[in-house]
């Protein structure tokens, strides 16, 4: 990548500040229920250490609208860090300022990680302050960015900062670089797309940027009754957007005119109502009135994984139906599961949705690669630039 990368620089006796992305989901306890992007990041702390340096992580978690919210403290990412780390690991009580500069005068060897608290207490991080941003600067010598989850966004910790201290990826940004980047630049051929979860219009602007590159995309989850509706098909009473008809409509004819072959389910797993307890049916190409479709059936199972038998490249984004009710998982995992066991082929899975299932089903192991990134994802594979991507040093 022509990108610096944390190898670039020589970190003995330094002091890295590493953006991370440790914006992780919280039970009510107050305790991390998906340390993903946790141990997604440990790769580069532990070089960083290793090479002599001094780490000074910073991340944001939740969205508190720029001021202190107790329940959104960093304290239970950085305990679990430390877990993982099997170190202490120091916690700050802000992200700038004297008492921080007090703070990480702490760092030794035997305390070499700091994690400052979230940076959207303050509201000048999303607002990309440079002042805000310089001070965030005086807490390394070193800029490493290794959180592709928020690298989407233009905001103090990710663009400004580089401004002030010469600015590196980390292993996981330039991980998720290489497999998003190149599948969709180089795709080993037959290369197929899933697309999948509630609205087209979330996946517009994926469909668009692939359609010039993929050979067949398939479509589920809610989103695929958008299209059945526009083709004239009975979809009962499922979730469907009125208002993307048109945009439903001018897809499939773009695909028709570039010869991408789009599929869409032949059946359905419906209900009456959403409700784990709900009898289930089975029913193609249409949907009956009073039900609607909560999953892929199993005759779009087959369809679904024929396709994908000689695919040299898939991407994955979005689920193919409820997957967090267990009745209506299947059409995902047996997804999940065909990709899983492909021979030769590149398997990318964006974040968010898509990521929680296949770890969910345990096949995260199984994939080439998993995005950490939801938001962020979804705009790579849009095709644009990541302000926190396009900020960094050129090699
Ligand atoms: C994410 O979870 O997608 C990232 O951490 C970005 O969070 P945000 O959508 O609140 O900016």
């Amino acid at each position: 990548m022509a990108k610096k990368t944390i190898c670039d620089f020589d970190l003995k006796n330094k002091r890295v500040l590493i953006r991370v992305d440790f914006n992780v989901p919280l039970d009510k306890n107050l305790h991390v229920t998906d340390d993903n992007r946790i141990r997604a990041s440990l790769p580069t702390i532990q070089y960083a250490l290793d090479k002599g340096a001094k780490v000074v992580l910073m991340s944001h978690l939740g969205r508190p609208e720029g001021k202190p919210v107790s329940s959104m403290s960093l304290t239970p990412a950085t305990k679990r860090l430390s877990e993982l780390l099997k170190k202490d690991v120091i916690q700050c009580s802000d992200c700038v300022g004297p008492r921080v500069k007090d703070e990480l005068s702490e760092l030794d060897n035997s305390k070499p990680v700091a994690v400052l608290e979230n940076l959207r207490f303050y509201p000048d991080e999303e607002k990309n302050n440079a002042e805000f941003a310089r001070k965030l600067a005086e807490n390394g010598d070193y800029y490493v960015n290794d959180a592709f989850g928020s690298s989407h966004r233009a905001h103090a910790s990710i663009a400004a900062v580089t401004q002030y201290l010469p600015a590196a990826a980390g292993f996981l940004l330039e991980k998720e670089i290489k497999y998003l980047g190149e599948a969709i630049q180089k795709p080993k051929k037959p290369f197929v797309a899933i697309l999948g979860g509630s609205k087209v219009s979330d996946k517009i602007g994926v469909v668009e940027n692939l359609i010039a590159k993929v050979d067949k995309i398939l479509i589920g989850g809610a989103m695929a009754y958008t299209f059945l509706k526009v083709q004239g098909i009975d979809i009962g009473d499922s979730k469907y957007e009125k208002d993307k008809t048109d945009l439903a409509k001018s897809i499939l004819a773009k695909a028709k005119e570039k010869k991408v072959d789009i599929l869409l389910p032949v059946d359905h797993v419906t209900v009456q109502k959403v409700d784990e307890a709900a009898p289930i049916k089975i029913e193609g190409p249409g949907i009956s009135p009073g039900r609607l479709g909560v999953d892929i059936g199993p005759k779009t199972i087959e369809l679904f994984n024929q396709t994908l038998d000689t695919a040299k490249t898939v991407i994955w984004n979005g689920p193919m139906g409820i997957f967090e009710m267990k009745p209506f998982s299947n059409g995902s995992r047996e997804i999940a599961t065909k990709l899983a066991h492909l021979k030769d082929a590149v398997t990318v899975i964006g974040g968010g949705d898509t990521a929680a299932c296949v770890i969910s089903f345990g096949l995260d192991g199984q994939m080439t690669h998993i995005s950490t990134g939801g938001g962020a994802s979804l705009e790579y594979l849009e095709g644009k630039v990541l302000p926190g991507i396009a900020a960094l040093s050129e090699k």
